[in-house]
């Protein structure tokens, strides 16, 4: 028999995602719905390690469906990593009656909540990061938006790009993974994409700005995700030398992919992540994250989602060349 679930506790962690916001409301209040009292920690681990909690009601979380970042805000905790910040969390925890810990993150956050579960603490994972990097979980809450965010971005550089003639490198986030890329070059209709998981020449995206420009195209968009190497500061240098027909300009997104309204389908995802996360709380699923599994909310064991990596769609790679042509 599990025990009664009287009072659950729900941070924010990592790198913020849009939809956070929702999915926060979610949690509050579902549980408050079902008679469980919800804390709120300010500032993620960080602000678990130092007993930042705040007792959460229907109104705390009225107003925020529409709004990006976090209200209960974010970090990255160096003090988490190590065993003894760890231990601190759980005591902070046990001092506040918590029988159970929301986690709503990226990769490095779910990484976290298995240490928290190693030592007995009920915990779910939802996952939430721009980057679409979560095994276990087709999608993250904040990909849609960031996508979107892109996408917006990207067609007004063609606008610019195609009045001066030129091409454009440009760098989206997603950190290894070139998720964002990717899908960001399908739908903009880019020439070429560069993602670290697939190896590239600069002779090869040379040969793709040159033929873009011998076949009167009157610009060249070039999708780079943010870990490939070389740079795209370095890669511009490099294709610069070779004087190709279009001038090449950089531009990288940055941080406003993280930010903005999260899209519809990023608040329903978010709505029902949180609401199932309540449920696999107050049940026998302990230690699981809320993955999106086709069309359906699944528990997935968190020991799984943190020893696996999620692979690119090689499929995805082959239609965007198909499709640049
Ligand atoms: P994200 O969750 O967006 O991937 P990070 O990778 O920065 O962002 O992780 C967020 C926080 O999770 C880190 O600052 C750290 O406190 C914690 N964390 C990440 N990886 C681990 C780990 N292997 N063990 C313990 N805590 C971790
Ligand atoms: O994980 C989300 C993300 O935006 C990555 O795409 C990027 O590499 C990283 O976070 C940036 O982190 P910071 O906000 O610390 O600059």
């Amino acid at each position: 028999m599990t025990k009664k679930i009287e009072k659950i506790a729900v941070l924010t962690s990592g790198g913020d995602a849009p939809g956070m916001n929702p999915c926060i409301r979610a949690v509050v209040r579902t549980a408050l719905a079902q008679g469980i009292q919800v804390a709120g920690i300010q500032g993620g681990y960080e602000g678990l390690i130092q007993g930042n909690f705040e007792m959460m009601g229907a109104r705390d979380v009225g107003g925020i469906l529409q709004r990006g970042g976090t209200i209960l805000c974010t970090a990255r905790s160096k003090e988490f990593r190590e065993r003894q910040g760890q231990m601190k969390a759980i005591r902070q925890l046990n001092n506040e009656s918590i029988d159970g810990l929301v986690v709503i993150g990226g990769d490095g956050s779910i990484n976290g909540a298995q240490k928290l579960i190693d030592q007995g603490v009920n915990v779910i994972a939802i996952p939430a990061s721009i980057d679409n990097d979560i095994f276990g979980t087709d999608m993250c809450i904040g990909v849609d938006t960031a996508l979107n965010t892109i996408v917006d971005a990207i067609d007004k550089l063609r606008d610019t790009a195609s009045s001066h003639n030129r091409a454009f490198l440009v760098e989206t986030m997603g950190r290894l993974s070139g998720y964002l890329a990717i899908h960001a070059g399908i739908v903009v209709g880019a020439e070429m994409v560069l993602i670290p998981e697939i190896p590239f020449t600069v002779d090869e995206i040379a040969s793709v700005v040159d033929h873009a420009y011998l076949r009167g195209k009157n610009h060249a968009i070039i999708v780079a995700a943010e870990g490939v190497k070389p740079s795209v500061n370095e890669l511009a240098a490099m294709i610069e030398e070779r004087k190709l027909g279009f001038h090449l300009r950089v531009s990288i997104l940055g941080h406003i992919q993280r930010g903005g309204r999260p899209t519809a389908f990023d608040r329903m995802l978010a709505s029902r992540m949180g609401y199932k996360a309540v449920e696999f709380i107050t049940s026998e699923q302990q230690g699981v994250m809320t993955g999106l599994v086709g069309s359906i909310i699944a528990p997935v064991p968190i020991s799984d989602v943190v020893s696996r990596k999620k692979s690119v769609n090689m499929d995805y790679i082959e239609m965007a060349r198909q499709l640049a042509k």
